[in-house]
């Protein structure tokens, strides 16, 4: 990743979010909303999304909710056990941020590519708010909500990358967190690495050949 040019920024405008936003330098990609796990910024997942969709517009908030000073998107209580009246709470305003940016940077809407507790606010937007992200790539994601409203996701395409050794994500969990996606329209594809919590070359392969057959149709 090291070898990878520094992103420009256009000087982002004062909105809800801080975040940061790349502008697109090749057509017909969709826009990255990049969401870091916890203790990440806004800085951490701009290579990996150069990496995943070479051209595509970024945009990167970091999270507002700030744990013994590591950012998070949404309050935990202990690892796995979620705030879920924050987690909705935050996810409404991570979505009108989206709405903002989109009406500020004249974006269509993007794909969600997020870590960990990004992974797991991108589902939670999913499902409250469907018509805010064109799809979404969770990584290492978990069940957000225990009982999600009855939203459709009309067929929106979401991949979700699990590892088999993933001492924070029981696999039950995240089959559990596909099986939710499923049932509201979105057309899901949960793959289980080997791998641990971190991420692997393997994951970045199949992120990216998963947005090239999918990142375009979803613009
Ligand atoms: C979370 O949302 O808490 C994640 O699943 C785990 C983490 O971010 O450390």
């Amino acid at each position: 990743m090291s070898r990878i040019a520094a992103p420009i920024d256009t000087g982002a405008p004062a909105l809800a979010f801080t975040h940061r936003f790349v502008p697109a330098s090749a057509t017909g990609l969709p826009p990255l909303l990049l969401l870091h796990g916890t203790g990440g910024d806004e800085n951490d997942l701009l290579p990996l999304g150069r990496m995943l969709a070479p051209g595509a517009a970024l945009l990167s908030p970091r999270g507002r909710v700030s744990e013994a000073g590591m950012p998070r998107f949404f309050r935990r209580l202990a690892e796995g056990v979620f705030d879920e009246q924050d987690v909705v709470r935050r996810a409404h305003e991570l979505a009108d941020f989206v709405a903002e940016a989109r009406a500020a940077y004249g974006l269509p809407a993007p794909v969600a590519v997020g870590f960990s507790n990004g992974a797991n606010i991108a589902a939670a937007v999913l499902m409250l708010r469907p018509e805010i992200l064109a799809g979404a790539v969770l990584l290492r994601s978990m069940v957000p909500l225990a009982s999600p409203p009855e939203t459709v996701l009309p067929g929106t395409p979401v991949l979700m990358l699990s590892g088999a050794m993933d001492p924070i994500v029981p696999r039950e969990n995240a089959a559990r967190l596909a099986d939710q996606l499923a049932a509201r329209g979105a057309r899901v594809e949960h793959r289980v690495l080997p791998a641990g919590h971190g991420l692997t070359p393997a994951d970045m392969s199949a992120a990216r050949q998963w947005l090239d057959l999918h990142g375009p149709a979803a613009a």
